[in-house]
């Protein structure tokens, strides 16, 4: 019997590690897939929710790690994860996206020589500046098999002279787990207990450092989303490092009533959000993955993007982080000039099958 271990650390690696944690059963008779989940996140509502949603097996580990700086965070992972490692003896670990969890652990096994899988592989923003690019390169570099969501992803490892052998464009396992659950999400009640009408609102989330972590940039924030405000209603389920923030600056009460705060929402209902918004605006990457599947109309807060194909062939406008561009982008989607957009090459809701049984036959 082979063993893989595969790793979860926060809130956009689960819905990645659900649908090959079910392509794996197929080769139960061969292969034990289990799940480490790191604690990087580690809030019911960030975590707990979805392995509900997502019908994620209890993990077979938890490190618990929680919050700390990038080093204490990376460090306590791989202290952890080195102990169950050495005690599981795993052929192979896998690891999703770039969040501190997925360089943590990859560094971890690439240590012990145990095989690593990255799956989400050769994406790049080009900003060193981002966290997560400095642990998309790195793992990247010390990965045996490399799984790529969109063509600009072998354009990158081939650059960086990543051996072609040992990298596969098998498509996007995040869109393989809305796919299947779509029709879950539309049986969703969150649109009523939000009161809004489908179609007629604007969702917007926001997160990462060069938007939410200084009163300046946050005192724009709240301007721009009263204005969005004014048009339509605004609905903003708050990630813990924004809403702390807007906090420590008393922010939270200059918004006014048409903007709706929620806390973080839980992976059915969030995509029925999605999927019936008029404009989702987001600073995240899956965010603008999902909306390019949706063909629903997205506004990126950033100066790069590590998916150029969303905005190439999708839906997605990379807009900068000047609110007032926004502004004026947004109101013009909402007076109805949309980007048309379709869907990227593989992204049909197998990726996960091929991974599975790719490294099947790779195991032997
Ligand atoms: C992390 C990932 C980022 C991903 C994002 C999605 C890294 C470097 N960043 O950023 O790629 O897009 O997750 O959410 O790995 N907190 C809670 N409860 C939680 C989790 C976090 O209150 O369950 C608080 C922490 O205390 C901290 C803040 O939120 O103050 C940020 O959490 P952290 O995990 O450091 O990074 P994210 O900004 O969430």
């Amino acid at each position: 019997m082979k063993k893989i271990i595969s790793v979860v650390g926060a809130r956009p690696n689960f819905m990645k590690i659900a649908p090959i944690h079910k392509a794996f059963k197929k080769y139960s008779d061969r292969i034990t897939h289990l799940v480490c989940h790191t604690g990087q996140h580690y809030d019911e509502k960030m975590s707990k929710v979805f392995f509900d949603d997502l019908e994620l097996p209890h993990p077979d580990f938890y490190l618990g790690v929680g919050s700390g700086s990038h080093a204490e965070q990376t460090a306590k992972v791989m202290i952890e994860f080195e102990k169950i490692l050495i005690n599981e003896k795993p052929d192979m670990i896998l690891v999703v996206g770039d969040v501190n969890s997925t360089i943590a652990c990859s560094l971890t096994a690439a240590k012990l020589h145990i095989k690593i899988v990255h799956v989400e592989a050769g994406l790049r923003s080009f900003d060193m500046e981002m966290p997560e690019e400095i642990n998309r390169i790195l793992t990247d570099r010390i990965s045996d098999y490399l799984f790529v969501t969109e063509k600009s992803g072998l354009e990158n490892l081939l650059h960086e002279g990543v051996p072609s052998d040992k990298v596969y464009f098998v498509g996007n396992v995040m869109i393989d787990s809305l796919c299947h659950y779509l029709p879950k999400a539309d049986e969703s009640d969150i649109h009523s207990e939000l009161k809004l009408e489908k179609g007629k609102y604007v969702l917007v989330t926001l997160h990462r450092p060069s938007n939410v972590d200084t009163k300046d940039s946050l005192d724009g924030l709240v301007n721009f989303l009263n204005t969005l405000g004014a048009k339509r209603k605004v609905v903003f389920p708050i990630h813990p490092r924004t809403k702390n923030n807007l906090e420590k600056f008393d922010l939270l009460k200059g918004l006014n009533e048409n903007v709706i705060l929620s806390d973080p929402i839980g992976y059915i209902d969030f995509q029925s959000l999605t999927k019936n918004a008029e404009v989702v605006v987001t600073d995240s990457g899956g965010i603008q993955e999902e909306s390019t599947y949706l063909g629903v109309q997205c506004i990126t807060l950033r100066t790069s993007t590590e998916r150029p194909i969303t905005v190439e062939v999708g839906t997605n406008q990379l807009i900068g982080i000047d609110l007032i561009k926004a502004e004026k982008v947004c109101l013009e989607v909402l007076d109805g000039n949309i980007k048309k957009g379709k869907t990227p090459e593989l992204w049909d809701g197998k990726a996960a099958e091929r991974i599975a049984e790719i490294l099947s036959e790779k195991l032997g």
